[in-house]
């Protein structure tokens, strides 16, 4: 289980001080799937690299499975079975993508056949990329699926995915789903997935909605995406006008 308590996260800015995150706190339990949604700026990335030991809250406190993270490092953390795949995933130059899988798998020798496994879930074919280094000839879309895949050959209990359909294309999203959805029904592990496209947050057991580094909405998905749904609607002429047609 995960649990946050009065989170909070503050920078001095030029102006002062600016609240990043404020007050969060929530419950995960085990196996769940948690969609974390909200405008842009709202806090989500922040929320979740403090999970990650990424960045330091200034008060509160983390704990997974009873163990208290908040002062721990990222490796540790990693070790204690949490990880985190970026927005906008690092590129590793002079590492292949083989590498970079074995090294997520934590032990030598992962077959051909095995880093076929990884990226065939996330829609890309083992033998145009296991030999490709990790650097800046590879697209946006493909280093973020190659994170992807290292985050499942790393099998953690807590997987964090921050926006995992940013700059994937249809074909492959639907893949990406098809897996989210296939760890949620093994329950293999907890999936905690930063997302605002709306065929993700439709896998949801929870949805919380953070905004103004705060929990603006927390609950079942039934309950919440069609309060979502409504404030977007009313609260943009735009989409209000595509609603009426
Ligand atoms: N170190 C920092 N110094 C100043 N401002 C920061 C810092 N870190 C984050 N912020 C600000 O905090 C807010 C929350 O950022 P965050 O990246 O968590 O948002 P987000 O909800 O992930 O947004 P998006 O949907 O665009 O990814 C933003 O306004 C961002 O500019
Ligand atoms: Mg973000």
């Amino acid at each position: 289980m995960l649990e946050i308590k009065n989170l909070c996260y503050q920078v001095t800015g030029d102006e002062g001080e600016l609240d990043i995150l404020q007050d969060i706190s929530l419950t995960v339990a085990d196996h769940k799937f948690v969609v974390i949604t909200g405008p842009n700026g709202g806090g989500k990335t922040t929320l979740a690299k403090a999970i990650m030991g990424l960045v330091q809250p200034t008060a509160g406190q983390i704990l997974w499975n009873g163990m208290d993270l908040t002062g721990m490092s990222v490796t540790d953390r990693a070790r204690a079975g949490v990880s985190y795949g970026f927005q906008q995933p690092p590129r590793f130059k002079g590492l292949r993508v083989r590498d970079l899988l074995t090294l997520a798998a934590g032990r030598d020798g992962l077959s051909k056949e095995e880093c076929c496994q990884y990226l065939t879930r996330v829609g890309l074919c083992a033998n145009d990329y296991i030999d490709r280094e990790v650097d800046a000839s590879l697209s946006g879309g493909e280093v973020k699926r190659i994170e992807i895949a290292t985050i499942l050959a790393r099998n953690s209990g807590l997987m964090i995915f921050d926006e995992p359909e940013a700059g994937i294309d249809l074909w492959s999203f639907a893949k990406l789903t098809e897996t989210f959805r296939a760890i949620h029904d093994q329950r293999g592990a907890t999936l905690l997935v930063i997302s605002h496209q709306e065929r993700i947050i439709d896998l949801a057991d929870e949805i919380i909605m953070v905004s103004g580094g705060r929990i603006a909405e927390q609950g079942p998905k039934e309950e919440i995406f069609p309060k979502i749904l409504a404030n977007t609607i009313s609260g943009c002429s735009y989409m209000k006008e595509a609603a009426a047609q």
